[in-house]
């Protein structure tokens, strides 16, 4: 099985340059099925359910997100009903939502859990246990079980990747909107990649306005960030081979394509 990981989908541009090229990349890389991290999606900052149906209808079957996931408020009226949506798992019990989610494809199951890191990051429950608690849940339905670990420090990131090799298909990074090259597949058949990157403005600063950023570190004054709006859109995506039976992974592949 072959499946798309798309990275942190900003704003309008984002969406657009995947309706425009999502299924020319699904021939491309001839893949089976594609997840999303939306966290951006709605503007730069969060989801909306009209955003999120637009990317649900573009052939995404499911969400992850991180961060910014509280930043529309209307998600909180659809994010319990919503099954495609996976929120970090290691947010305090009782937050709105699903920290993991199993999507039926064709025959097979497959898992996905969304964990935030803690490292410059707001405190949260301490990933590494609530990955095993989640992949311990999750094994009892499938082999296959891929997981968006939301961080920023790289070294948290490799450190997910190699505690959960060999338990889950695939650990990927998100929250930098920085593609890193450093896909491999771990000893005990994990895919890992540090940072998947960032589908959307091209010409920017990590999918904000450039003008805005470089104004805020030249200035005291505080700027308020907004999502470039034109320029050329980037895909950022790694696609992964699974094994269906086993659940470990034979292949990734970085996809960093620049369209102007
Ligand atoms: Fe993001
Ligand atoms: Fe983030």
């Amino acid at each position: 099985m072959k499946i798309l990981i798309i990275g942190d989908i900003v704003g309008r541009l984002g969406r657009d340059i995947l309706k425009e090229r999502l299924q020319e990349l699904i021939s491309e890389y001839n893949v089976d099925i594609v997840i999303a991290n939306g966290e951006n999606a709605a503007g730069g900052n969060g989801l909306t359910r009209k955003v999120a149906d637009e990317l649900f209808e573009m052939g995404i079957a499911a969400l992850t997100m991180g961060n910014h996931v509280w930043d529309q408020k209307e998600i909180l009226k659809f994010i319990d009903e919503e099954v495609r949506i996976v929120r970090p798992a290691n947010y305090l019990e009782e937050t709105p939502g699903r920290g993991s989610i199993v999507l039926n494809f064709k025959n097979s199951k497959i898992g996905i859990i969304n964990l935030q890191g803690i490292t410059f990051m707001p405190c949260n429950r301490n990933p590494f246990f609530v990955a095993l608690e989640e992949v311990e849940k999750l094994r009892v339905e499938t082999n296959i079980i891929l997981v968006d670990f939301h961080a920023e420090a790289t070294s948290e990131k490799i450190a997910m990747g190699y505690f959960l090799d060999g338990k889950v298909s695939c650990v990927f990074g998100t929250h930098t909107h920085v593609q890193t090259a450093d896909e491999k597949i771990l000893q005990n058949g994990t895919a890992y990649i540090t940072d998947v990157g960032m589908t959307g403005p091209s010409d920017s600063i990590l999918g904000i306005d450039k003008e805005l950023i470089i104004k805020r570190f030249t200035s005291s004054v505080p700027v308020r960030f907004e999502v470039a709006k034109k320029g050329p859109a980037q895909i950022n995506a790694i696609v992964i081979s699974v094994n269906e039976l086993t659940g470990k992974c034979y292949s990734i592949e970085r996809i960093n394509k620049i369209y102007s």
